[in-house]
């Protein structure tokens, strides 16, 4: 049987990490994973970041380090030494751990419009700067970073975090359903590409966070809307660190199938 993937000593990049499941992701594995592990998280708001790094840092033998990072950036030299410069603020080598993880969360959610009225391409574009481009970057870095060979193969495991809308259509969310859509496809090539990976896409359930306000305020389809807001209402929301929680349940069972859609509310 296949050994827990949070029981090894670890170097896990977050991106995402100042606020909603990307928070609750940091703090929660830096609770699990073992002495000697080192935490990378990555978002716009260093300030915020580095509040977030101070929680983990309460804790003994876990490391975390934090660094600006915008994933929507068109400068290559944002993805080039990102890793790189990470690591070494830590004063950390990859042969240092037993395998490195990635856990591609950062997301956004507008503009949120009926595909009939998609026409502005900048702001398509930009769109899928961050959510889709920006993320396949930051993920062949990190491949090329922490490089498996037959001489020194390394564990890589990449976690994408996806969502219903990946599998599902949700009508006036064309951009999030076709880039949650994509990024599933990524893992499910990579993982046929790859050897000593493990990718999988996890899908966290409505979770209330800044991206569910946006959500139920200004969804167009006006059911999709009362959905949301219903949710609200009647707290039937996902609290992110139960969402954490599935997942590093997820993680640590280990059987998932290499590239495949798991979502919060499926049995494992
Ligand atoms: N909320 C839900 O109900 C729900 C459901 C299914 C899936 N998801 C997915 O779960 C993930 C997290 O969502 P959430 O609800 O926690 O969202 P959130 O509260 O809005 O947080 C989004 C995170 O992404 C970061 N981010 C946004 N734009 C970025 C950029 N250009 N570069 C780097 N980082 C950026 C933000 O950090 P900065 O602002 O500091 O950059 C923030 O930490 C997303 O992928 C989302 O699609 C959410």
């Amino acid at each position: 049987m296949a050994a827990p993937i949070l029981s090894k000593k670890s170097v896990c990049i977050v991106t995402g990490a100042t606020r909603g499941l990307g928070r609750s992701i940091a703090l929660s594995f830096s609770k699990s994973l073992p002495s000697g592990s080192l935490l990378i998280l990555l978002s716009r708001n260093i300030g915020l970041l580095n509040e977030v790094v101070s929680s983990i840092h309460q804790r003994d033998g876990i490391r975390a380090v934090a660094a600006a990072y915008d994933q929507g950036s068109r400068d290559e030299n944002t993805f080039d030494s990102l890793i790189s410069h990470c690591m070494g603020k830590a004063e950390a080598l990859p042969d240092e751990f037993e395998q490195s993880i990635l856990i591609n969360n950062a997301g956004t959610l507008e503009p949120i419009d009926f595909m009939r009225d998609l026409d502005n391409t900048a702001e398509m574009s930009n769109y899928f700067q961050i959510n889709l481009v920006g993320c396949l970057a930051l993920t062949a870095k990190f491949l090329q970073f922490f490089k498996s060979s037959v001489t020194s193969p390394r564990i890589r495991i990449i976690v994408n975090i996806s969502s219903l809308a990946a599998i599902s259509p949700m009508n006036s969310w064309g951009l999030y359903c076709m880039a949650k859509a994509a990024r599933d496809m990524m893992l499910k090539v990579l993982a046929s590409e790859e050897e000593n990976i493990r990718t999988l896409n996890y899908a966290p359930g409505p979770l209330p966070t800044d991206m569910l306000t946006t959500a139920s305020e200004k969804t167009k389809d006006l059911d999709l809307k009362k959905w949301f807001e219903e949710q609200i209402a009647q707290k039937t929301l996902v609290d992110c660190d139960d969402s954490t929680r599935k997942l590093m349940a997820i993680l640590d069972k280990n059987t998932f199938e290499n590239g495949s859609h798991v979502d919060y509310y499926d049995e494992i």
